[in-house]
């Protein structure tokens, strides 16, 4: 193997799901193979690795992102979450459990991804973040349906759970929406 085409390794430190990890990583690697394949933590999935389906959606500070398009080495220090991460003292999450009343997936492949992708969507609501389908930019966005498709548009499902997918984040919307009432 030629200088040119010997991998370079660079230390960073990453915390997942709260927990601190030093590495020594692949410059060339993305976060959703280091993930996966240096911290074992394999429910991101990879569908394209091309930035198309949201598969490998994560959280990074808070923002959802596709995995596969980060450099790790570019988020040394970053904290991150992942679908491991989203149940907290043994419980799971609110969109979790909706996704399970609602029946919003098949398969499952999608979902770790969806589910990451809906908290994300969530806090970005919440903080009055318009989306391509807000018609009112001075008041804090309604999630309606139309709202939650324009808003998880990045997150594909092959089996079509879309229906079960809108109607589960609906329902914890409401809820969020009487929570603060
Ligand atoms: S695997 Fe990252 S967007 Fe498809
Ligand atoms: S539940 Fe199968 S891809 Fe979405």
């Amino acid at each position: 193997m030629d200088s040119e085409s010997t991998p370079v390794h660079a230390d960073i430190t990453l915390v997942v799901n709260g927990r601190e990890h030093r590495l020594s990583v692949d410059t060339r690697a993305s976060l959703l193979d280091v993930l996966r394949e240096n911290l074992g933590l394999t429910g991101s999935k990879k569908g394209c690795d091309h930035g198309q389906c949201g598969a490998c959606t994560i959280l990074i500070g808070g923002r959802r992102a596709n995995g596969c398009l980060a450099l790790a080495v570019a988020h040394d220090g970053a904290d991150i979450v992942t679908v491991e991460g989203l149940a907290q003292d043994g419980r799971l999450s609110p969109v979790q459990e909706a996704f399970i009343e609602q029946d919003a997936f098949q398969c499952g492949y999608c979902t770790p991804g969806q589910l990451c992708s809906a908290t994300g969507m969530l806090d970005e609501a919440g903080q009055g973040w318009p989306s391509a389908v807000t018609s009112d930019l001075g008041s804090e966005p309604v999630l309606d349906d139309d709202e939650i498709r324009e808003r998880m548009s990045g997150n594909l499902c092959r089996c079509g759970a879309y229906v079960g997918i809108v109607a589960a984040l609906r329902d914890v919307a409401r809820r969020k929406e009487a929570a603060e009432a």
